[in-house]
């Protein structure tokens, strides 16, 4: 039976938790005002203890006619401390939905005073993604990811911390496990879902899964067109630009690989979890596929997940790795979004002058059609994911187009998760129970779908220009690669 949000017996929607202490959130952008009328709906939380911090006072009168207070503040490295102190203490709840602000320093002031904590990405403070003093290493989202481990130890009995869960990162480690049943029943070996980490990449392992694409596109359309000088884009246009033009492009690097792309760095020894290849992922083209779409060409932007589930599908034997698949983002995001990342490569990456995010009234048309794609076993791929048309998501929730939506349907399923759980340390999405969180958050995802499919990287390649293809092995990621 498919989720529901609404309880169609008390005429009212779900409440999934009851939270007894105060909610901070930080930022009020695009995904903060999508997630607004979530959190007021679906948890058990009176609005006047919710309160929000906004640089500039943006969102206010949306904040306020909600019930909602907020304040015009940005928080730094000097004043953060003292900031959080006057508004949060034991038990209550910060929701970290800004930009520029290091998640490392806030997890570990949550976890200090025991407020919960959740955000949809490892950020560093302003600055930390776009000096060119860094090195690309340094601005790498692995770099990100080692600078909050030591925060790890101890997690068990600590107050919960969900790092990076939005939709991707987020829903898409969800995405995954349920793929894997669907492939497994697909094949008349239905398993029960795997109750431990080696449990998933055992079934992975078994399945014959070589690689994972986050396969995502954006169709949505305005008619009111990107002009020169403008950015535009269907969420953050800063996150999008710090992750897709200043941090490196990374990837998740699968135990079959046999060659490092050109100028790739592998870090550590032995066989790799992760992979950065010098360049901004906007210059970095890879080859994917999603149902609707068709093949398609897609940036490798750099992203949590393909950290986090490459490591978390990893079995060792004797300190050796034994399997992995690669894992990788291929998003083609909304048209005017891939001119706006054009018009930024002739100016050697110099942010355009002007910023416009895509509200739903100003979408005339399309979908976020963004799943997961799983490639290399008995049936080649499968592409398994939601289907979000700007027409669905307007009904759904106010102040929402179609990516916004699924990335606030992953943040309300995380906060949830995080207020049952509240004494889970630090987690990744991949370690929280995926049926919980998808039984939230699928009745804002519009149509979740799992499509089979014969497409692989080398389909219709090396005719008119013969390319170094690997064409003994169709999942070498050199083979996807453009
Ligand atoms: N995981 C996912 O699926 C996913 C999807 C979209 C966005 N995100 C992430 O969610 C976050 C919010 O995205 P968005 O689209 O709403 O971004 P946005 O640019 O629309 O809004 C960012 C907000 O952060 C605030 N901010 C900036 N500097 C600040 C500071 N120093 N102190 C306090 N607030 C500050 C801005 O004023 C703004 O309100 C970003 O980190 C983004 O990368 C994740």
């Amino acid at each position: 039976m498919m989720p529901m949000a609404f309880d169609t017996t008390n005429h009212r929607y779900i409440k999934w938790a009851k939270f007894e202490g105060r909610l901070l959130m930080l930022g009020f952008g695009a995904i903060g005002q999508g997630v607004l009328p979530l959190l007021l709906r679906h948890l058990d939380l009176a609005p006047d203890r919710i309160a929000i911090l906004s640089p500039g006072g943006r969102g206010h009168d949306l904040a306020v006619a909600q019930g909602v207070g907020l304040e015009d503040l940005t928080l730094t490295p000097e004043n953060f401390a003292t900031v959080l102190a006057a508004r949060l203490g034991v038990g209550d709840f910060l929701l970290n939905l800004s930009v520029n602000v290091s998640s490392a320093d806030l997890v570990q002031w949550c976890r200090a005073r025991g407020v919960l904590y959740l955000d949809a990405c490892i950020s560093p403070w302003e600055g930390g993604w776009s000096d060119p003093d860094l090195a690309p290493v340094e601005r790498s989202n692995l770099a990100l990811r080692r600078g909050i481990q030591p925060l790890r130890h101890g997690a068990g009995s600590l107050p919960t911390a969900v790092i990076a869960h939005g939709v991707n990162p987020g829903l898409v480690s969800h995405f995954v496990k349920q793929a894997l049943l669907n492939l497994a029943a697909d094949r008349h070996q239905p398993v029960p879902a795997p109750a431990s980490r080696g449990g998933w990449a055992r079934l992975a392992q078994a399945l014959g899964v070589r690689a994972i694409h986050i396969a995502e596109r954006d169709t949505q359309t305005t008619p009111s067109r990107k002009q020169p000088g403008e950015f535009v884009n269907t969420w953050s246009v800063e996150g999008f630009i710090g992750e897709a033009c200043q941090q490196p492009a990374e990837l998740g690097w699968g135990s079959h690989e046999r060659q490092l792309p050109l100028g790739a760095i592998a870090h550590g020894q032995g066989p790799q979890a992760a992979v950065m290849l010098p360049r901004p992922g906007a210059a970095t083209r890879v080859r994917s596929w999603t149902p609707l779409a068709g093949p398609y060409q897609g940036f490798l932007v750099t992203h949590e997940e393909s950290f986090s589930l490459a490591e978390f599908l990893t079995l060792s034997q004797g300190g050796e790795v034994v399997y992995r698949p690669t894992v990788h983002y291929a998003y083609y995001p909304c048209d005017d979004a891939v001119l706006s990342l054009h018009e930024m490569a002739g100016r050697n990456w110099e942010p355009l002058p002007r910023q416009r995010i895509l509200a739903a009234e100003e979408i005339d048309a399309g979908m976020d059609e963004l799943g997961v794609l799983l490639l290399g076993h008995a049936r080649t791929a499968y592409w398994y994911g939601s289907r979000l048309t700007i027409d669905q998501a307007r009904a759904l929730c106010p102040y929402n187009n179609a990516t916004t939506l699924q990335t606030t349907a992953g943040v309300l399923g995380g906060v949830v998760w995080a207020m049952r759980h509240p004494r889970a340390g630090l987690v990744d999405p991949d370690e929280m129970d995926f049926t919980e969180v998808l039984t939230v958050a699928t009745p804002y995802l519009g149509e979740m779908v799992g499509v089979y499919s014969d497409w692989t990287p080398l389909q219709g390649r090396n005719r008119l220009f013969p390319e170094a293809l690997d064409l003994d092995d169709p999942w070498q990621f050199t083979n996807v690669l453009v």
